[in-house]
Protein backbone atom coordinates (compact mmCIF):
# COMPACT_ATOMS: atom_id res chain seq x y z
CA UNK A 1 0.00 0.00 0.00
CA UNK A 2 1.24 3.59 -0.61
CA UNK A 3 0.30 6.64 1.23
CA UNK A 4 -0.85 9.51 -0.88
CA UNK A 5 -2.83 13.23 -0.28
CA UNK A 6 -4.35 14.56 -2.72
CA UNK A 7 -7.06 17.35 -3.09
CA UNK A 8 -10.11 16.80 -4.62
CA UNK A 9 -12.79 19.46 -5.14
CA UNK A 10 -11.01 21.88 -2.26
CA UNK A 11 -10.90 19.08 0.13
CA UNK A 12 -7.92 17.10 1.38
CA UNK A 13 -7.63 13.22 1.95
CA UNK A 14 -4.88 11.15 2.53
CA UNK A 15 -5.34 7.09 2.02
CA UNK A 16 -3.61 4.13 1.63
CA UNK A 17 -4.04 2.87 -1.67
CA UNK A 18 -2.73 -0.24 -3.58
CA UNK A 19 -0.44 0.65 -6.08
CA UNK A 20 -2.30 -0.82 -9.07
CA UNK A 21 -5.07 1.12 -8.08
CA UNK A 22 -6.46 3.35 -10.83
CA UNK A 23 -7.65 7.03 -10.09
CA UNK A 24 -11.29 6.81 -11.35
CA UNK A 25 -11.61 4.07 -8.76
CA UNK A 26 -10.19 6.29 -6.42
CA UNK A 27 -12.42 8.70 -6.88
CA UNK A 28 -15.72 6.37 -7.04
CA UNK A 29 -15.15 3.75 -4.40
CA UNK A 30 -12.99 4.95 -1.89
CA UNK A 31 -14.31 9.03 -1.99
CA UNK A 32 -17.68 8.45 -3.26
CA UNK A 33 -17.57 10.63 -5.90
CA UNK A 34 -19.89 8.76 -8.44
CA UNK A 35 -20.33 11.81 -10.71
CA UNK A 36 -17.11 10.69 -12.54
CA UNK A 37 -18.02 7.42 -14.33
CA UNK A 38 -16.47 4.40 -15.95
CA UNK A 39 -17.31 3.62 -19.94
CA UNK A 40 -14.59 1.92 -21.33
CA UNK A 41 -11.73 1.55 -18.64
CA UNK A 42 -9.39 1.79 -21.99
CA UNK A 43 -8.99 5.46 -22.17
CA UNK A 44 -11.09 5.71 -25.41
CA UNK A 45 -14.22 7.06 -24.11
CA UNK A 46 -13.58 10.06 -22.18
CA UNK A 47 -16.85 9.71 -19.29
CA UNK A 48 -14.35 9.41 -16.64
CA UNK A 49 -12.91 12.88 -17.60
CA UNK A 50 -11.36 14.81 -14.31
CA UNK A 51 -9.22 17.70 -13.73
CA UNK A 52 -6.21 16.88 -12.52
CA UNK A 53 -3.58 20.27 -11.79
CA UNK A 54 -6.12 21.94 -13.80
CA UNK A 55 -6.17 19.86 -17.02
CA UNK A 56 -7.86 17.16 -18.06
CA UNK A 57 -7.09 13.58 -17.72
CA UNK A 58 -9.00 10.10 -18.54
CA UNK A 59 -9.12 9.34 -14.56
CA UNK A 60 -8.90 5.30 -16.29
CA UNK A 61 -5.38 5.95 -17.33
CA UNK A 62 -4.02 7.77 -14.23
CA UNK A 63 -3.43 5.46 -11.05
CA UNK A 64 -3.96 7.26 -8.02
CA UNK A 65 -0.36 6.99 -6.62
CA UNK A 66 0.48 9.23 -9.90
CA UNK A 67 -2.16 12.22 -8.16
CA UNK A 68 -0.22 12.31 -4.82
CA UNK A 69 -0.02 15.89 -4.25
CA UNK A 70 -2.14 16.86 -6.94
CA UNK A 71 -5.58 19.05 -6.87
CA UNK A 72 -8.21 17.08 -8.49
CA UNK A 73 -11.34 18.72 -10.02
CA UNK A 74 -14.48 16.36 -10.45
CA UNK A 75 -18.09 17.35 -11.89
CA UNK A 76 -19.55 16.89 -8.25
CA UNK A 77 -16.88 20.10 -7.19
CA UNK A 78 -18.13 22.11 -10.16
CA UNK A 79 -21.46 23.48 -8.97
CA UNK A 80 -20.82 26.79 -6.28
CA UNK A 81 -23.42 27.70 -3.70
CA UNK A 82 -26.18 25.96 -5.45
CA UNK A 83 -24.98 27.56 -8.82
CA UNK A 84 -24.42 25.45 -11.82
CA UNK A 85 -21.13 26.39 -13.51
CA UNK A 86 -21.60 28.27 -16.20
CA UNK A 87 -20.50 24.87 -18.60
CA UNK A 88 -23.05 23.16 -16.54
CA UNK A 89 -25.81 25.27 -17.31
CA UNK A 90 -25.07 25.74 -21.45
CA UNK A 91 -25.39 21.80 -21.50
CA UNK A 92 -28.88 21.98 -19.68
CA UNK A 93 -29.72 25.07 -21.82
CA UNK A 94 -28.78 23.26 -25.11
CA UNK A 95 -30.33 20.22 -24.59
CA UNK A 96 -26.71 18.61 -25.34
CA UNK A 97 -27.43 15.34 -23.25
CA UNK A 98 -29.95 12.04 -23.19
CA UNK A 99 -29.00 9.51 -21.11
CA UNK A 100 -26.00 11.41 -19.47
CA UNK A 101 -23.20 9.09 -18.95
CA UNK A 102 -20.94 10.89 -20.79
CA UNK A 103 -21.94 13.99 -19.88
CA UNK A 104 -19.44 14.53 -17.11
CA UNK A 105 -16.55 13.78 -18.86
CA UNK A 106 -18.26 16.10 -21.65
CA UNK A 107 -17.72 19.05 -19.12
CA UNK A 108 -14.77 18.54 -17.46
CA UNK A 109 -12.96 17.87 -21.32
CA UNK A 110 -15.28 21.34 -22.71
CA UNK A 111 -14.09 23.53 -19.69
CA UNK A 112 -10.42 22.21 -20.25
CA UNK A 113 -10.64 23.28 -23.91
CA UNK A 114 -12.00 26.74 -23.25
CA UNK A 115 -9.27 27.15 -20.75
CA UNK A 116 -6.66 26.38 -23.18
CA UNK A 117 -9.08 28.55 -26.24
CA UNK A 118 -11.35 30.78 -24.95
CA UNK A 119 -12.63 31.69 -28.21
CA UNK A 120 -12.34 28.37 -30.35
CA UNK A 121 -13.88 27.79 -33.97
CA UNK A 122 -16.39 24.88 -34.21
CA UNK A 123 -13.66 22.90 -36.52
CA UNK A 124 -12.02 23.27 -32.62
CA UNK A 125 -14.50 22.27 -30.70
CA UNK A 126 -15.20 18.72 -32.36
CA UNK A 127 -11.23 18.44 -32.39
CA UNK A 128 -11.03 19.31 -28.56
CA UNK A 129 -13.86 16.46 -27.66
CA UNK A 130 -12.21 14.13 -30.04
CA UNK A 131 -11.76 12.02 -27.02
CA UNK A 132 -14.81 12.05 -25.45
CA UNK A 133 -17.58 9.68 -27.35
CA UNK A 134 -21.37 10.17 -26.88
CA UNK A 135 -23.46 6.82 -27.95
CA UNK A 136 -27.30 8.60 -27.63
CA UNK A 137 -26.88 12.70 -28.37
CA UNK A 138 -24.86 13.13 -30.91
CA UNK A 139 -22.38 16.23 -30.81
CA UNK A 140 -24.50 18.48 -32.49
CA UNK A 141 -26.01 20.10 -29.48
CA UNK A 142 -22.40 19.37 -27.17
CA UNK A 143 -20.61 21.71 -30.07
CA UNK A 144 -23.60 24.37 -29.89
CA UNK A 145 -23.23 24.45 -25.58
CA UNK A 146 -19.42 24.63 -25.80
CA UNK A 147 -20.10 27.39 -28.45
CA UNK A 148 -22.85 29.21 -26.15
CA UNK A 149 -20.40 28.73 -22.89
CA UNK A 150 -18.02 30.80 -25.07
CA UNK A 151 -20.12 33.34 -25.73
CA UNK A 152 -22.05 32.37 -28.90
CA UNK A 153 -21.34 30.23 -32.04
CA UNK A 154 -18.56 30.88 -34.40
S1 LIG B 1 -13.67 5.07 -18.76
FE1 LIG B 1 -11.89 6.26 -18.97
S2 LIG B 1 -11.81 6.72 -21.07
FE2 LIG B 1 -13.53 5.40 -20.90
S1 LIG C 1 -25.84 11.52 -23.73
FE1 LIG C 1 -25.84 9.34 -23.67
S2 LIG C 1 -23.76 8.86 -24.08
FE2 LIG C 1 -23.83 10.98 -24.39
Amino acid sequence: MTLINVTVDGVEYQDEVEPRMLLVYYLRERLGKTGTVVGCDTSNCGACTVHLDGHSVKSCNVLAVQADGAEIGTIEGLAQNGELHPMQKAFHENHALQCGYCTPGMIMQSIDLLNDNPDPTEQEIREGLEGNLCRCTGYHNIVKAVQAAAGGAK
